[in-house]
């Protein structure tokens, strides 16, 4: 049976698309219920009308406190019959409540190397500290931001005059490769979450599955 996803967003959407995009492709057995924006004016929402697949806006103003705000979210989930849950670009933090109750079925994409450069402005700290690599990495959400076990990761080089607008475009590329090949895995069963640990085909991931190679 098809994965039954939903994708979060508050921005742009390529992530978004490059799904679509496997989807349509039918490299992926992925099936979007749901692209759910804490933002009115998010491309993604436009993206994912434009492929037909419903949308929602949840409004942050509506909600005093953020776990009200994640209990809505919840709501959406579960009418959209949602069983795993994308993270792409969405700008806000959940609830530790939220994370916790949608342990190994809610998945983020983070545009650095994790474990370095956890949070904002990843492109321009992995520049300004001289490194020669960068990339991103597709984790499991665990309550400490950024910082859940790893699922897949890709390498870009970084140029000598590489500026942070041109890395980030390299590391998008390597993005869209990434998550859809995750959300594969994940489809067909290989990958699950125990213990805190990544395990691929039942085994805990070793670095040669988690580092994707073009
Ligand atoms: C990506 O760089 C992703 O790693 C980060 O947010 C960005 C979203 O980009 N979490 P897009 O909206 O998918 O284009």
């Amino acid at each position: 049976m098809s994965l039954a996803i939903a994708v979060l967003l508050s921005g742009n959407g390529s992530n978004l698309q490059a799904i679509i995009d496997a989807i349509h492709r039918n490299e992926i057995d992925v099936t979007i219920k749901v692209v759910i924006s804490d933002r009115l004016d998010a491309k993604g929402l436009e993206r994912a009308k434009k492929a037909n697949i419903t949308t929602t806006f949840i409004e942050p103003a509506k909600y005093q406190t953020r776990e009200q705000f994640d209990e809505a979210l919840s709501e959406i989930l579960e009418r959209h019959k949602v069983n795993f849950t994308v993270l792409a670009g969405f700008m806000r933090i959940l609830s530790n409540q939220f994370v916790t109750s949608h342990l190994g079925k809610l998945i983020n994409i983070h545009p650095s190397l994790l474990p370095k450069y956890k949070g904002l402005n990843t492109h321009q700290r992995a520049i300004d500290a001289g490194e020669t690599e960068h990339g991103a990495s597709v984790h499991f959400v665990s309550p400490k931001l950024d910082d859940g076990p790893i699922i897949l990761q890709a390498c870009v080089t970084i140029a000598d005059n590489d500026d942070s607008e041109q890395l980030q475009q390299k590391v998008h590329l390597v993005e869209h490769l990434i998550y859809p090949k995750a959300l594969d895995w994940i489809s067909k069963g290989r990958i699950e979450l125990k213990n805190d640990q990544v395990f691929f085909d039942g085994d805990v991931i070793d670095d040669k599955n988690r580092l994707f190679t073009l």
